[in-house]
């Protein structure tokens, strides 16, 4: 389908839980309420949509959380949506502590690409980030991933000057693996609202002054709002999410379904279009109606430079990213 704004949306992003096994600083805090399990759609509610949204042009899914893996059966659920006739991508962000564990299923079940968050490979900075002692766990992840033949990004959000140097470990990265190292400008929203976050256009001008032939990668990566770069000689790219300095909005092909099933057509502005009701007592046609409002109603853009003017009550986990 084609927005107000004239934009092609042809891409869901779907959280599957807001649970997680991590506590990033900046996404889940202590005493963040859980969604009870009974609110949470099911599976078969789950392809039901992707059917629907199919059917309005929506071609390629990306499985989120929360952390995804941490809901049982997951990887069913890449085989159920992998097997609606015109989905021609489904892919997966993850934290990557279970990921190892699961990649010979998910490779199995045809996912076509892996997101994976490290904002460091330092073990000390790595347990203050997220609570857990589990660097090394997903650092071997990435490599398993890489190794096994999944297109595999690194997401790495540097939260605040203290952390602005993890970039040096992070591009090194991709110098041996055939992994895409990305850098995302923290957001305001949950509690990345302090926003102390790095700039991506002063990391570039950085890592520019380490790596003076880094050019521009002109091959298109995914579906997302990074832009790319190469290094002569590594094997994966760098990439930028610029989502405070670079507004990517009038080129934003998406739409976000939640958990419990309400579609958000803008991570963080808008009304919402509930699917849950309808997925027990209305008829296909109004589900589809519904994805349809929700498409036509998109907010042209976010607006993060003025915080006060955010509608967004969720925190990051529950929006699924
Ligand atoms: P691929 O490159 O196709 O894998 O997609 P992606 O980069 O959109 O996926 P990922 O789930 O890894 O998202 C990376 C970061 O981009 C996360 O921090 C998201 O919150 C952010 N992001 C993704 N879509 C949007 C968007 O529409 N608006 C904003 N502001 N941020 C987004
Ligand atoms: N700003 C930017 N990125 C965020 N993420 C979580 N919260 C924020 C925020 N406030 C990132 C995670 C993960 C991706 C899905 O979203 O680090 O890589
Ligand atoms: Fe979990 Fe991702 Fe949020 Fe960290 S950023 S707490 S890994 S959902």
């Amino acid at each position: 389908m084609i927005d107000a704004a004239g934009r092609t949306i042809d891409y869901m992003r779907i959280s599957i839980t807001d649970r997680c096994n991590l506590r990033c600083r900046y996404c889940m805090p202590d005493g963040i309420t859980q969604v009870a399990m009974s609110e949470i759609l099911t599976y078969e509610e789950i392809k039901k949509i992707c059917t629907l949204a199919e059917e309005l042009g929506i071609r390629k899914i990306k499985i989120t959380g929360g952390e995804p893996l941490v809901r049982k059966g997951c990887v069913d659920l890449i085989g159920m949506i992998k097997e609606i006739p015109g989905i021609i991508q489904v892919t997966m962000t993850t934290n990557g502590v279970l990921l190892k564990e699961n990649l010979k299923a998910l490779k199995d079940a045809g996912l076509d690409g892996i997101n994976i968050s490290l904002d460091t490979l330092d073990h000390e900075k790595y347990y203050k980030i997220t609570g857990t002692d589990a660097c090394d766990t997903v650092l071997e992840a990435v490599e398993a991933s890489a190794e096994i033949g999944i297109r595999t990004k690194v997401n790495s959000v540097l939260q605040d000057a203290g952390d602005r140097q993890e970039w040096r470990a992070l591009v090194r990265l991709a110098e041996k693996l055939p992994v895409d190292v990305r850098f995302i400008e923290l957001m305001p929203i949950g509690c990345g609202k302090r926003n102390t976050g790095v700039s991506n256009l002063e990391l570039l001008d950085e890592i520019k002054k380490e790596y003076s032939d880094i050019r521009t990668d002109p091959e298109i990566h995914g579906n997302g709002p990074a832009v790319y770069y190469r290094i002569p000689g590594f094997a994966g790219s760098i990439g930028f999410i610029s989502a405070m300095h670079g507004k990517f909005c009038n080129t934003c092909n998406r739409i976000r379904l939640t958990s419990t099933g309400d579609l958000k057509p803008c991570l963080c502005y808008g009304d919402i279009y509930p699917l849950k009701e309808l997925l027990k007592s209305g008829t296909d046609d109004e589900i589809r109606e519904q994805i349809k409002h929700a498409i036509e109603n998109k907010p042209a853009a976010h607006c993060f430079e003025k915080p006060g003017e955010i509608t967004e009550a969720h925190q990051m986990a529950q929006i699924g990213g």
